[in-house]
């Protein structure tokens, strides 16, 4: 019995320092790989504030285009900074070693971080850059601490600062109201993150939104033949649809002598 316990207990034991580790409360996103308008966005987004420092080196500009329903030119125009080639991987010209000796750690290749990561991560962690002038960007992360990135969205979010606000106060999973006035009831928490007030390009709902539609690109990045299953998904029904009215007026023909 004892050994049981500790077979079981070594089981367990990854899953719980896992957890630990995480620290921080990830923000939930739900995410659709098969909403092109998103991903469009996303990978504008993507070409336009993440490849100065990250490729999607196993990802084609080709691929993308044609999965995402953007004609090759306006691809070319638009998404390409590095006068690549549509038929291209989607590298960079930022050399590993001069990364590193500028941010203190090379930015690593994204094209399948969300499979690493997983989306809840990555959204959360893009929206929880924060103003720190210990750190040598001035930035920091609350999901990824002293990580070494700036904070390249600060212009669309704002400045994002750790400071005290009211916060609903949330019970069981259940967040809880004023029985008479049907009120939230709040209280005060410090260390919260605060966007300043009309310091960025977008509202908080925008920015939400704008990360969301970058993680569902990262999404369809890390696993592309999503899209291409849902498709065939498609045809194999409409197939089976249609062969079963064959098959059934064979069945007829067949079955009609014996009756
Ligand atoms: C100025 C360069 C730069 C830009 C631009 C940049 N990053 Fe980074 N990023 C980094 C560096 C450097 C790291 C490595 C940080 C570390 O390990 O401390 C990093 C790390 C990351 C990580 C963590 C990867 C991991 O699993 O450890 C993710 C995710 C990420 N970046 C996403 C993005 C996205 C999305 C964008 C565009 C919105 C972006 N980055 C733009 C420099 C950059």
């Amino acid at each position: 019995m004892k050994k049981l316990f500790a077979v079981l207990m070594l089981a367990v034991m990854p899953v719980l320092s896992f957890a630990a580790e995480q620290g921080v409360q990830l923000d939930k996103v739900d995410i659709d790989v098969s909403d092109k308008a998103a991903m469009q966005d996303g990978a504008r987004t993507f070409a336009n504030y993440c490849m100065g420092c990250h490729s999607a080196k196993f990802q084609r500009y080709e691929r993308v285009a044609d999965d995402l329903g953007i004609p090759h030119e306006v691809m070319l125009d638009n998404l390409v900074f590095t006068g690549a080639k549509i038929g291209d991987h989607m590298k960079i010209g930022m050399q590993p070693d001069d990364a590193k000796a500028w941010f203190g750690a090379a930015p690593p290749d994204l094209t399948l971080v969300a499979r690493v990561r997983g989306t809840d991560w990555l959204y959360s962690y893009l929206r929880a850059f924060y103003e720190d002038p210990s750190r040598p960007w001035g930035v920091n992360n609350k999901v990824f601490p002293n990580v070494g990135m700036p904070n390249v969205l600060a212009p669309l979010q704002g400045r994002q600062v750790v400071g005290c606000k009211q916060v609903q106060i949330v019970e069981d999973g259940k967040k809880q109201y004023d029985p008479l006035t049907g009120t939230p009831l709040t209280h005060e928490a410090c260390d919260q993150l605060t966007v300043l007030p009309k310091t960025g390009a977008l509202t908080e709902e925008q920015f939400d939104e704008k990360i969301k539609n970058l993680v569902t690109f990262l999404a369809y990045s890390a696993n592309p033949v999503k899209l291409e299953h849902q498709r065939i998904g498609t045809y194999v029904l409409l197939y089976l649809a249609f062969f079963f009215v064959f098959a059934y007026l064979l069945k007829r023909e067949y079955w009609k002598d014996v009756h």
